[in-house]
């Protein structure tokens, strides 16, 4: 069952469908895309991602704040604190994880200490609320997987997203019990690197994203990203594997169920609306 395992709903381009978020869900479905799993990265526009996933079935939800946002200084939340918020909102009856949180060096040095906080709450959350953590780790390797080691719950683990790092990382967060998500950054033609981490890691352990609206697969590199463009993701690891199509999309779909733990969740007496 293909599942694009991370976009933001709240964000995509939908200039092309005219504003209608369920045409845009719409053509990923008619590429065979059966699930999606929205990202929540800020509390603003928390609410308005709950109430898609309650209204649209194959759309799954998380609760998080992204690293980024501290880049900018400091980041308000509600009188209860963070994790006080995070820990309502895990408990949103669509909501099957927590993140995206992690930790993203890459822009500002200052925000280190803000998003390691933010991280260790998170991680700490899911442990609580015994969901996985869905992780964006950006050169911080080091102290990603040390925070996950020390704070994170092996057993509801998570998902190390658009993974761009090498082998010797995506061991590490398997070790930790963690999948390894990859985007269309490995369809990119210089990504040779990273396309040998995709050889090496087992498809059990594999998920595929679109991170849509960003990071747009080859042949629409440049423009902004969709769901439907999971299916470059797909059909790239089965060219890089030696596998079918079909086989990825189905192992990818059933690690995605293991993972958000969705037997039981599966919401067939929920319509779309
Ligand atoms: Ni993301």
């Amino acid at each position: 069952m293909l599942t694009d395992s991370h976009c933001h709903l709240d964000r995509l381009d939908l200039s092309p469908y005219n504003d209608d978020l369920g045409a845009a869900l719409n053509a990923a479905r008619e590429r065979g895309v059966e699930r999606f799993l929205c990202i929540g990265i800020d509390i603003k526009n928390f609410p308005y991602l709950i109430d898609i996933t309650k209204k649209i079935s194959d759309v799954y939800l998380t609760a998080g704040i992204h690293p980024m946002e501290f880049n900018d200084g400091p980041v308000e939340f509600p009188e209860e604190g963070l994790a006080g918020w995070l820990e309502q909102a895990g408990q949103t009856e669509t909501v099957v994880g927590i993140g995206e949180t992690g930790l993203d060096y890459y822009y500002s040095s200052d925000a280190i200490e803000a998003q390691q906080q933010s991280f260790v709450t998170h991680l700490q959350v899911a442990g609580k609320l015994n969901k996985p953590v869905v992780v964006h780790t950006r050169d911080a390797r080091d102290d990603t997987i040390r925070l996950i080691r020390e704070y994170g719950n092996l057993d509801s683990a998570g998902v190390l997203h658009c993974f761009t790092e090498d082998w010797e990382m995506a061991k590490k967060g398997m070790d930790l019990n963690f999948y390894i998500s990859f985007s269309g950054i490995i369809t990119f033609k210089n990504a040779h690197t990273l396309r040998e981490v995709v050889e090496k890691v087992p498809l059990e352990r594999i998920l595929v994203e679109t991170d849509s609206p960003w990071l747009a697969p080859v042949p629409y590199r440049g423009k902004s990203n969709e769901p439907k463009n999971v299916v470059e993701v797909a059909r790239c690891i089965a060219e890089i594997k030696g596998v079918s199509y079909e086989q990825v999309c189905e192992q990818t779909g059933q690690n995605f169920a293991r993972l958000f733990r969705l037997r039981g969740l599966e919401r067939e007496n929920r319509q779309n609306v």
